[in-house]
């Protein structure tokens, strides 16, 4: 059995980690004794986090959709916080997109969209790797991707397309870990539909950005190398019936 993992006193990355899910997972993460290194595009949200907070939180605005963007916000944790152990990709934005139409920037957005969801969260998990296999108590990557990533939807399709990618890099990257016996649980996060700017277009019922945060810290504490959030649990066991129900039913989402 994975042995449970305790928060307390650790040092924890999230990315996007001053709004909406990773706003709840900040919080939830102090309240479990926990400091955390937030980092946002918006420095104001920032800012009120870290007031909110005092002492508990260190941020660092960077723009993930930059070139140099993942670079800068590795080298400032290695730099600042080396004793850093946790690492919650979670960062992510969602276009809604017609690729049937020819829009003005279409190539530009799909690359800013890709290098938010995919290449950042690909480079801190391989530029942070090395100082997560050298923490004490073991180091945690936990890659937010979402069921959109086993069934995607229609009008967000380069979305769906870097959850896929992002699941299946998760996967790899925790055989190799496995493989050389580094200390390090990576974790990959079946993310439900939540109420939060991002889903912000769909008109379902959706889980409580706290719920979910919950869920995620509860699935990390346990070891759980996937943890499938709320209604994604029904997407996997329909998935593996019949994969055509399933794409099916988010088709249209
Ligand atoms: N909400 C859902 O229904 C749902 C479903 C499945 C999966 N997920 C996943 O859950 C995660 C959190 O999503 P959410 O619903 O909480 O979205 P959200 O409320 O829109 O928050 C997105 C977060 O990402 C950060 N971010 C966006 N662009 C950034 C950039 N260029 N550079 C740095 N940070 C950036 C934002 O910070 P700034 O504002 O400071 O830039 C914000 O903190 C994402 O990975 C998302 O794909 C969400």
């Amino acid at each position: 059995m994975a042995q449970r993992l305790n928060f307390n006193g650790r040092k924890v990355l999230v990315t996007g980690g001053a709004r909406g899910i990773g706003l709840e997972l900040s919080r939830q993460l102090i309240g479990q004794r926990a400091s955390v290194l937030a980092v946002g595009s918006n420095k104001a949200h920032l800012d009120r986090l870290a007031i909110a907070f005092p002492g508990k939180v260190h941020t660092f605005t960077a723009d993930l959709g930059e070139p140099r963007g993942a670079t800068a916000v590795a080298e400032w944790v290695q730099d600042q916080h080396p004793d850093c152990s946790v690492v919650i990709n979670n960062a992510a934005i969602m276009r809604h997109d017609d690729l049937t139409v020819g829009t003005e920037g279409q190539e530009e957005m799909i690359a800013h969209e890709i290098a938010i969801n995919l290449v950042a969260p690909l480079q801190l998990c391989t530029a942070l790797l090395p100082m997560l296999a050298k923490a004490p108590d073991g180091g945690v990557i936990a890659n937010i991707s979402s069921g959109l990533a086993i069934a995607p939807k229609r009008d967000a399709a380069v979305y769906c397309a870097t959850k896929a990618g992002l699941s299946s890099f998760t996967r790899s990257l925790r055989d190799q870990c496995r493989h050389k016996g580094l200390p390090v649980q990576v974790t990959d996060v079946i993310m439900t539909l939540v109420d939060t700017t991002l889903s912000r277009a769909g008109s379902m019922k959706k889980y409580p950005p706290a719920q979910a945060a919950a869920d995620v810290l509860t699935g990390l504490a346990a070891g759980k190398p996937e943890v499938w959030v709320e209604k994604t649990k029904l997407l996997r066991l329909i998935f593996r019936i019949s994969p055509a129900a399933a794409y099916g039913l988010m088709r249209g989402q």
